[in-house]
């Protein structure tokens, strides 16, 4: 048995594998569904937020910026611990061998994101998130952290109203194994990739949140999506909110401004959506910005913008549409990061960490991985220490699950449904809801559900068998779409993210976080 089981490797996973190893904790193990490497952290290109250079900034600044965007769903206890570690947490990822970006000086370069008051962000070229995973993954070897990869999380383990460790399925031979653990962190990532244009790969399925919800687990705000306006259209490449901090601008195809490009991402967002719902459609301009400034913050986009549009930023528009970009909610925690069942604690994307509320401010993600990744080890050295031996229980059920797959008969392809599925996401539970579109969103939900039974898998092998990946991602979408539609219903105001044209103005009666949890197979919402 496990002192300490974590699920994912991303950057908040490896903050807190470290840490534990680092304060003593001494049986550590890492599940993974792919590697650290393919984590979507290494994607995070704009950087990490601290008030670190300038003079007149400082972390209470940084506090009021991150509850003035969160539109009062924040809380402002979580935020200040958050602002006021930021800077030790840049200089503990500076001694871990991340090299920022630097001046002459020494000192740290900063640029400035949307809804900041002063350029605040840290940031290594656009390189960023690719850099602390390198760092952290170093150390998590040198920590001799054992990491297994390619392991797919089935369910969490629930014992006496504790959860003890998760099933896995392991991707080499399509086995089900049990992990017993005294405390588990999860660590899995968003739910993007329900949303048919995102800057996530497409198996960012939520499968952590997924499997919180099977276990009777509370989740909280899971309609607010933050959409990011610059996807290069037509691929997976996200353009660094950076490129309209250094004075890149958002413009039709006459370069005609159609919105203030330092705007927040929700408001440049819709403004994209509208024009492009009219037949119009949208780029940005960095036409004017000095070219050095382009090599200096953009190095990466430069390229791949050459690569996939075949354009010169310097000297031509470039083509982009808002995708889903991040999930606000997830599972509900408190400031030490635990869940709403005794054992299970939660971090990063998937979690709630109620950082960030109805918006969040570019580079405050980074931040709150780091900085509650580090955390939740020392809570949970603490915890462990009264913890008893977990008694182990029989978890053939997932086993049976998944054979029971490989019978399935496959009369409806699942593919078919998913990409149904993430369009209609897209269009009616994304930028812009009303309850109209969200009321037969649903309907197609329970129908695609309903259907569940009547599909299987083509590819019957044991070894490697991505199909039954895809489909085990399909289920868990399936059932976040729900949740998130039904508090997107629910929530009948628009605020920060969630923006409702029905629903236009926010209002008071709604300041409350929207939770849902899964009792009896029915899902319960509330606000709280
Ligand atoms: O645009 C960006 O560089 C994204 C940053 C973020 O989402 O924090």
């Amino acid at each position: 048995m496990l002192d300490l089981l974590i699920i994912g490797s991303g950057i908040s996973a490896l903050c807190a594998a470290n840490r534990a190893r680092e304060i003593g904790i001494k049986n550590i193990s890492i599940y993974t569904k792919y590697n650290p490497t393919s984590s979507l952290s290494c994607m995070a290109q704009g950087g990490i937020n601290a008030s670190i250079s300038n003079q007149d900034d400082n972390f209470d600044i940084h506090i009021k910026d991150t509850l003035k965007a969160s539109k009062g769903l924040a809380d402002s206890k979580a935020v200040s611990y958050m602002c006021s570690n930021a800077k030790d947490a840049i200089e503990w990822l500076e001694n871990i061998g991340v090299s920022f970006s630097k001046d002459d000086n020494g000192d740290f370069i900063q640029r400035k994101m949307a809804g900041s008051t002063f350029a605040r962000t840290c940031y290594a070229e656009d390189f960023t998130g690719l850099f602390i995973l390198n760092a952290l993954y170093q150390r998590a070897i040198k920590n001799e952290i054992n990491i297994y990869s390619e392991n797919f999380l089935l369910n969490f383990i629930t014992k006496n109203k504790k959860i003890t460790g998760a099933t896995f399925l392991d991707h080499k031979d399509s086995k089900v194994k049990s992990v017993y653990a005294k405390a588990t962190i999860v660590a899995t990532g968003g739910y993007c990739g329900l949303y048919s244009v995102t800057t996530n790969p497409q198996s960012t399925s939520g499968d952590g949140v997924s499997a919180a919800l099977r276990a009777g687990v509370k989740l909280s705000n899971m309609e607010f999506v933050q959409f990011h306006p610059t996807l290069l259209k037509n691929s997976k490449l996200l353009v660094s909110e950076s490129a309209r901090g250094i004075g890149g601008k958002i413009v039709d195809k006459n370069g005609k401004e159609i919105v203030d490009a330092l705007a927040t991402r929700d408001e440049v967002s819709r403004a994209i959506f509208y024009d492009i719902e009219k037949g119009n459609r949208a780029f940005l301009d960095l036409r004017g910005v000095d070219k050095d400034k382009i090599n200096h913050h953009l190095p990466r986009d430069k390229k791949m913008i050459f690569k996939y549009q075949s354009v010169d930023i310097s000297s031509s528009l470039v083509e982009i549409i808002p995708a889903a970009h991040y999930s606000l909610g997830g599972i509900d925690v408190d400031i030490d990061s635990k869940s709403s069942v005794e054992g299970l604690y939660a971090i990063g994307e998937c979690a709630n960490t109620s950082v960030h509320g109805a918006n969040r401010l570019g580079a405050n993600s980074l931040l709150e991985g780091v900085v509650f990744g580090r955390k939740v080890a020392n809570c949970i050295s603490e915890y462990i220490k009264n913890v008893e031996d977990i008694e182990k229980s029989d978890e053939a059920k997932d086993s049976i699950f998944i054979d029971d797959i490989f019978k399935y008969y496959n009369q409806i392809s699942f593919y078919d449904r998913k990409k149904r599925l993430i369009a209609l996401m897209y269009k009616y539970s994304g930028i812009i809801k009303d309850e109209i579109s969200l009321r037969a969103l649903l309907r197609n939900i329970k129908q695609i559900q309903s259907e569940l039974i009547l599909m299987g898998i083509e590819d019957k092998s044991k070894n490697y068998n991505q199909n039954l990946i895809d489909f085990l991602e399909f289920t868990n979408m399936l059932s976040l779409a729900e949740t998130i539609v039904v508090c997107s219903l629910n929530r009948q105001e628009s605020r920060g993210v969630h923006f409702r044209s029905d629903y236009s103005e926010t209002e008071d009666k709604f300041l409350k976080k929207s939770t849902i949890v899964r009792l009896d197979e029915k899902l319960n919402y509330s606000l709280e």
